[in-house]
């Protein structure tokens, strides 16, 4: 299979010379990375075994972690999932967008079992990158895609990150330039009566909540994750991550946000207005930089908890958690 036998990967831009080769790969059920306005995403096609199987095995990701059918449109998704007033709700208001929805899946869905993990539930996302729409609806098949990094590392915002982790286990990657949004999608659960916030992301717990009222929020409980794919340790740099931190010590470099005097090649700031949408785009790409020091530790500056500030904290405390 190609993951295991090292393969030459190929760059294409994300035009239409390059969407086609994309789009003719994935249906030959070999692995193509590709820019949403997320992260990027290790593409393989959602209907075939074989593919998902290499998706796994590509990222070294436990094969117990289901995936995300990504679509070009969310008439697609009808076909896979069983739809209520409250998912058409949500998606005819965010999709396009970073939102993905986890509904009960069709008896007659074609998406692989080993794409849902074996659950009785499948996550869909139409995404609004204009290269990634182009590609969904050039392949007319579900493209199942987890971030295109190796299991437990820090997610790739630009083709570069993704050839640092999976150059030589990837086909081709799509260079779409740097993700626009830069923490995965929100993850909402809608197979049950309350609708569960799974994973904080770039549509905020907020915006649901306007739309739907009330949202479930599980307790962390880092032995049983409410998403399957939530394990404690995630998105974790080679250095160790302190959080909540104020001054720096001797071996540690800085990620601070919002107003603040120190600067200098140790000190990286996520948005120096103060904005959290800047926050969430700088943050896996300087992770990555801060990473690349050497230092023994990042420490982290305090980030609010509102908005988009629970994703970054969301993906900040798995960074720091104890690893395996
Ligand atoms: O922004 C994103 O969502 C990116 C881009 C590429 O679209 N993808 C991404 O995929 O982050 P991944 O595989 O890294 O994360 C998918 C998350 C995991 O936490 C997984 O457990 C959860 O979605 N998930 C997938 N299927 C599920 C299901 N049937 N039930 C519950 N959670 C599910
Ligand atoms: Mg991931």
């Amino acid at each position: 299979m190609e993951s295991t036998d090292p393969i030459k990967t190929q760059i294409v831009d994300d035009g239409p010379a390059g969407i086609a080769r994309a789009a003719a790969l994935l249906r030959e059920g070999r692995l193509v990375a590709f820019p949403t306005e997320t992260v990027y995403g290790l593409g393989g096609d959602a209907t075939s075994d074989r593919a998902v199987a290499a998706i796994f095995e590509a990222k070294r990701r436990p094969s117990f972690n289901p995936l995300i059918s990504h679509l070009a449109d969310a008439e697609q998704a009808e076909d896979l999932v069983l739809f209520d007033d409250r998912a058409r709700r949500v998606a005819e208001t965010l999709w396009p967008g970073p939102l993905t929805l986890v509904l009960p899946r069709r008896a007659d869905s074609p998406v692989s079992l080993l794409a849902s993990a074996g659950l009785d539930s499948l996550a869909i996302r139409v995404p609004a990158h204009p290269a990634a729409r182009r590609l969904l609806a050039a392949v007319g098949r579900p493209v199942a895609a987890p971030s295109a990094n190796v299991s437990g590392a820090v997610s790739p915002t630009t083709p570069q990150h993704v050839l640092d982790g999976l150059s030589g286990r990837v086909s081709l990657v799509v260079a779409g330039g740097r993700c626009a949004v830069g923490l995965e999608s929100t993850v909402l659960d809608l197979t049950g009566e309350q609708p569960v916030l799974l994973r904080p992301g770039g549509v905020t717990i907020e915006e649901l909540t306007a739309l739907l009222g009330p949202i479930a929020v599980p307790e962390k409980d880092p032995d049983r994750p409410a998403s399957p794919g939530q394990l404690a340790s995630h998105y974790a740099p080679r250095a160790q991550v302190r959080l909540n931190a104020g001054a720096i010590g001797p071996d540690e470099v800085l990620l601070t946000f919002g107003p603040d005097l120190r600067s200098g090649p140790k000190v990286m700031n996520l948005s120096d207005k103060g904005d959290l949408a800047e926050a969430a785009a700088n943050l896996f790409a300087m992770l990555r930089a801060l990473d690349r020091t050497g230092a023994g530790t990042i420490a982290v500056a305090p980030i609010p908890e509102t908005g988009l500030g629970a994703a970054i904290n969301d993906r900040l405390r798995r960074a720091a958690a104890p690893r395996p």
